[in-house]
């Protein structure tokens, strides 16, 4: 089991950080790129018409078991050097996994790269659109080296099966 056994939280919406309400054995943190903050409004062909906000209801309604023994905290960020410091805070606070879609950095940050590298905490990246699908820039990414796998092409969807196959992992890791 995760560091974050018997922790319990509120939902809280403050700032761009969203805490869900939860007895939980794990701590999850997703963490949202540049121009990630509007998700279901920015170029909804591409990305969908579905929010980050509404994560938590698909949780409950699909997928309780999930949500009673993991606590998930929610960061988005537009710049670089904020999302690794978030990232190191989650490496101090000895937390049991990361969801990430870094957004244009996946193809672009060596930096990016290079904290979820050193901070070694199990993590999925995840995509709204299917990066390979587009232009080819897109198709490479460098923040996936060391993650458990990338989930890509399901809008919002992405990120409720990227935290299953997280917490899947860290049940039987
Ligand atoms: C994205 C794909 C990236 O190429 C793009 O820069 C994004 C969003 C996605 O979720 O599909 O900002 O990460």
């Amino acid at each position: 089991m995760g560091q974050a056994r018997g922790k319990k939280n509120r939902f809280r919406t403050s700032g761009d950080e969203i805490v869900m309400n939860n007895t939980f054995s794990y701590e999850v943190l997703v963490v949202n790129g540049p121009n990630l903050g509007y998700i279901g409004k920015r170029d909804i062909n591409t990305y969908g018409s579905r929010s980050i906000e509404e994560i938590p209801d698909i949780l409950n309604e699909n997928y309780p078991s999930m949500l009673q023994k993991t606590k998930i905290d929610f960061f988005q960020s537009n710049g670089e050097g904020r999302i690794i410091d978030r990232l190191e805070k989650a490496w101090q606070d000895k937390i049991s996994g990361i969801v990430i879609n870094p957004g244009a950095y996946t193809h672009t940050s060596l930096a990016l790269a290079d904290c979820l590298s050193w901070i070694n905490i199990p993590y999925v990246e995840v995509h709204l659109s299917n990066v390979w699908s587009r232009d080819k820039i897109r198709q490479h990414s460098l923040t996936a080296k060391r993650s458990l796998g990338v989930v890509a092409g399901f809008g919002i969807m992405s990120y409720i099966y990227g935290l299953m196959a997280l917490v899947d992992h860290l049940d039987y890791q």
